[in-house]
């Protein structure tokens, strides 16, 4: 909304929140996400013509467009539960809506939403909206941009994409919403759809994207078998124009708000329709996920001859990528709790992520576990979570490093310095292979890359 406010003066944007702390911290330059660029853009527009208010019916009431950005969770009880996208929220906002409405609106689905759903959301709408001149045309205009990337995504899109009606009215509504983007975004990038088409091709682009991930992660457990490297299988695949060279990063795991639970949905859906080859098919990217995390922790504890425990682990990066301070589903939560589970104290280092959702995501998140009999019941020692600001210090002392975000700065720093405050036999699992391997073991250190050769002398005794 920021950026649609800057490149379009003219158009008055609110955006409208019950919660009054986020709409405070929003009008001062504390913004309450951390995004690359993204204070800059909002100091620019704010009081010009954009806004932020708690006063939700005043502004919805009064606006021709409303984008719906509220929250769509995994459902976690009832039908579906586990996998099917909760849409209480999305149903409280039209039911706000229906309510406050006294002139006809365009309702854009910017949620990522199932299937379907602007069928459920106009019913909702026309039924409890009393005034019979009042029209709602809704719209679904996906939201593709990146986390930590934000910025650069919206101001240059690969693609906007608006789905809608085919009627008069709907036809009428996509245009109006294209004019919107049409101040900056070039017409041949604005795609139209029906509605369906636009709500499952943001499923199906977050499960190839995850796909694509999870593919190459399988593939980097071959090359540890073999003595392969994945980086190297990456390059070379990545060069045919088929495949292209983006999302091919082997890593620890895929994170992020969006990855699992849209695939969750996706796989929900198809269940619903009665396809579970499709399903299944969707559901072993998860699994692979799942895989890859738990040989990682099991990587860790094998290399350090299979005992961890009383072991003081120094985690850098808790955040599920780097440039962003967010941690939901990070690859970090499962990775630290396999540890602990295993007696290993962490001491967790995170440039962004704050003390208290570390210990949060910790303590309270449930604790899903690859193969695991009994996932949630894992007990957690609270004091084998420690939290430094300092890489050096959470070094100190430590028997290995586990690098779980690639975030820049752990590229520059002094590794021999934390070499020599370590214990040794010093250890560093590279879980997203980033650091100078070669440059780590002329120091001493014992380096694990992801699907990389071990060392001629750990491969003979180790693998
Ligand atoms: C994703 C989609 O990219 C975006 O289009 C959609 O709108 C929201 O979901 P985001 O979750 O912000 O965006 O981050 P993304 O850059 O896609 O990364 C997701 C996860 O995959 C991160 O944990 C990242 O570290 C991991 N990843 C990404 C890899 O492990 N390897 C890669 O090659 C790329």
């Amino acid at each position: 909304m920021a950026m649609i406010a800057l490149k379009c003066p003219e158009i008055e944007v609110v955006v409208v929140d019950i919660n009054e702390a986020r709409i405070a911290a929003w009008n001062t330059d504390k913004l309450p996400i951390y995004e690359p660029g993204l204070l800059e853009v909002v100091k620019e527009a704010r009081g010009r013509n954009l806004f932020f208010s708690t006063d939700v019916g005043k502004h919805v009431g009064e606006a021709d467009i409303v984008f719906v950005s509220v929250n769509t969770p995994t459902k976690t009880s009832g039908v579906g539960a586990g996998k099917a996208a909760d849409l209480t929220y999305w149903e409280g906002a039209a039911r706000v809506i229906a309510s406050v409405s006294s002139s006809s609106k365009i309702i854009v689905e910017k949620s990522t939403v199932p299937v379907k759903t602007a069928d459920a959301i106009e019913k909702v709408l026309c039924r409890n909206c009393t005034n019979p001149d009042v029209h709602f045309e809704i719209l679904s205009n996906p939201e593709f941009l990146a986390e930590g990337t934000a910025i650069e995504d919206l101001m240059a899109p690969d693609r906007v994409l608006i789905g809608g009606k085919d009627t008069e009215s709907g036809r009428a509504a996509i245009e109006a919403l294209a004019s919107v983007y049409a101040h900056w975004v070039p017409q041949e990038r604005i795609l139209r759809a029906n509605l369906w088409s636009a709500e499952l091709a943001k499923l199906t682009a977050n499960a190839m994207l995850a796909q694509r991930i999870s593919s190459m992660n399988s593939i980097s457990a071959l090359c540890e078998a073999t003595g392969a490297d994945v980086q190297q299988v990456a390059r070379s695949i990545g060069t045919d124009s088929r495949i292209g060279p983006k999302f091919l990063n082997a890593s620890v795991g895929f994170g992020g708000s969006c990855f699992q639970k849209d695939i969750l949905n996706l796989v929900y859906i198809c269940e619903t329709a009665g396809l579970q080859q499709v399903a299944n098919y969707w559901e072993q990217v998860i699994t692979m996920n799942n895989y890859q995390k738990h040989r990682f922790v099991q990587r860790v504890i094998s290399a350090m001859f299979n005992t961890i425990s009383k072991k003081k682990i120094a985690v850098y990066g808790f955040a599920f990528k780097k440039d962003t301070g967010d941690t939901r589903e990070t690859p970090a939560i499962d990775v630290c709790r396999g540890l602990m589970a295993d007696g290993a104290n962490v001491c967790v280092y995170d440039p962004q992520v704050t003390d208290e959702q570390v210990y949060q995501d910790l303590t309270t998140q449930p604790y899903e576990w690859y193969d695991h009999p009994n996932p949630r019941s894992a007990p957690v020692d609270k004091s084998a979570i420690a939290i430094s600001h300092d890489p050096m210090e959470a070094a100190r002392g430590a028997h290995g490093i586990c690098v779980l975000t690639e975030w820049d700065e752990f590229k520059s720093y002094d590794y021999q310095k934390v070499y020599d405050n370590m214990v040794k036999p010093a250890f560093i699992f590279d879980g997203r292979n980033i650091l100078d391997h070669q440059k780590l073991r002329e120091i001493g250190f014992i380096v694990y890359a992801l699907g990389k050769p071990l060392e001629p002398f750990l491969q003979k005794n180790y693998s």
